[in-house]
């Protein structure tokens, strides 16, 4: 037999998959764990992407990606985030995924620490792996709402950091760092000369006024940060797999040669989709937005009545992240449900250990669906207050 490489071998495994294994043995479930929303694309999108295939547009484009969608990319930076760069700074990806992979390997070598949030995405553990660097966490605390704090941060550097990670609004918290917040790790990474990766693909997904702010908008922080973005989340466009890296220039050239040998291009007709979505017209990310707060407000209400959970309102993203510490330990709460329930939800320990005594929801789901959830955690929860 073949013997499969150690750094295989010993990529963690995610939680979030664990979960929906489970669940496969159950009937009549409820998949509150998947965070996919379940819009289709857009009209305008969809057509794009069909006039592409019949225009032919099916060869290579350049590594970089298509001037056309560069060119809108660095306009949308300009428009929408206040970073104002050249297209030759941008990277056209496969998704946000491959945007963080390729700038952990473009900024990192073997050995080196890279500073993540703590609950977070858990590919970040397993990118920072695949690199050969070793993972440090800062904690994301209920008492700050969730929100990165330079003090957390500064706490953790060691002369080995080499980058961190910043994503905002955040997976699975649904917290939002400020502005002030940010300024505040901006002079960090600048005393510190610190690489920073700010993934934000969640930054249309706002509630309650929340502001979304790229620190690569910040004065000075355009040599540092690695801004990454993705048409997954805000174009419900998950499958066509378009993100972009926007970085400082000189890095950037030099971190192409990673997309260059591991897959030459995203494939063309999705980035004249992703010029589609970028470009075109933008209510439909509205009208998604409207029944995520919607949503947002029903399991908010839901789970603040149940007894034990008490649930932080999220101000970005679409997951909400409730305290369930008075019920139990993250992942047994999270089987029970599943098992008495037929509820999937992601245990919070899943997003690091400082998400234990919480659970992530999805609310990237119809409302009925929410309804009937939270029906089924009143009957279980009640019961269970009963019996105490
Ligand atoms: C925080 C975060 N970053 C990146 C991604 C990956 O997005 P993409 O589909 O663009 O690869 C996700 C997807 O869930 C995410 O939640």
């Amino acid at each position: 037999m073949i013997r499969v490489s150690k750094r295989c071998e010993t990529r963690p495994s995610s939680g979030i998959r664990k979960m929906g294994t489970m669940a496969a043995g159950y009937a009549n479930v409820l998949n509150l764990g998947i965070g996919e929303p379940d819009f289709n694309i857009g009209s305008n999108v969809a057509e794009a992407l069909k006039k592409a295939v019949d225009a032919g547009q099916n060869k290579y484009t350049p590594t970089t990606g298509l001037p056309e969608l560069r060119a809108v990319v660095a306009r949308k930076l300009k428009r929408e985030n206040g970073i104002d760069c050249e297209a030759d700074s941008i990277l056209i990806t496969h998704g946000a995924s491959e945007a963080i992979q390729t700038a952990i390997l473009g900024t990192t070598d073997v050995g080196d620490e890279v500073l993540l949030p703590d609950p977070s995405w858990p590919n970040y553990q397993g990118q920072v792996h695949m690199a050969g660097c070793k993972s440090s966490f800062y904690p994301l605390l209920e008492k700050d709402k969730f929100h990165a704090r330079a003090e957390q941060i500064e706490k953790r550097l060691t002369p080995q950091t080499r980058l961190l990670i910043l994503n905002s609004p955040s997976n699975p918290t649904g917290g939002v760092t400020t502005r002030k917040e940010l300024l505040e790790i901006a002079e960090l990474v600048k005393q510190r000369n610190l690489a920073v990766i700010s993934d934000e693909p969640y930054e249309k997904l706002l509630y309650d006024g929340a502001e979304h702010v790229s620190i690569g908008s910040l004065p000075g922080m355009q040599d540092y940060v690695f801004t990454v973005n993705t048409c997954s989340k805000t174009y419900a466009m998950t499958g066509l797999r378009v993100g972009y890296l926007q970085g400082p220039k000189e890095a950037m050239a030099a971190i192409v040669k990673i997309q260059e040998g591991a897959s030459s291009c995203v494939n063309a007709p999705a980035q004249w989709a992703a010029i589609e979505a970028f470009e075109g017209p933008q209510g439909y990310v509205a009208e998604m937005l409207s029944q995520y707060a919607i949503r947002r407000g029903i399991l908010l209400d839901g789970l603040n009545a149940l007894p034990g959970v008490n649930c932080l309102a999220p101000e970005g993203a679409f997951y909400v992240f409730p305290n369930i510490s008075k019920l139990g330990r993250s992942q047994q709460v999270a089987e029970d449900w599943l098992k008495r329930a037929q509820l999937v939800t992601i245990p919070g320990n899943a997003f690091g250990e400082a998400g234990e005594g919480f659970l992530r929801i999805c609310f990237a789901v119809g409302e009925a669906t929410l309804k009937e959830a939270l029906s089924r955690l009143a009957s279980i929860l009640t019961e269970l207050k009963q019996r105490a």
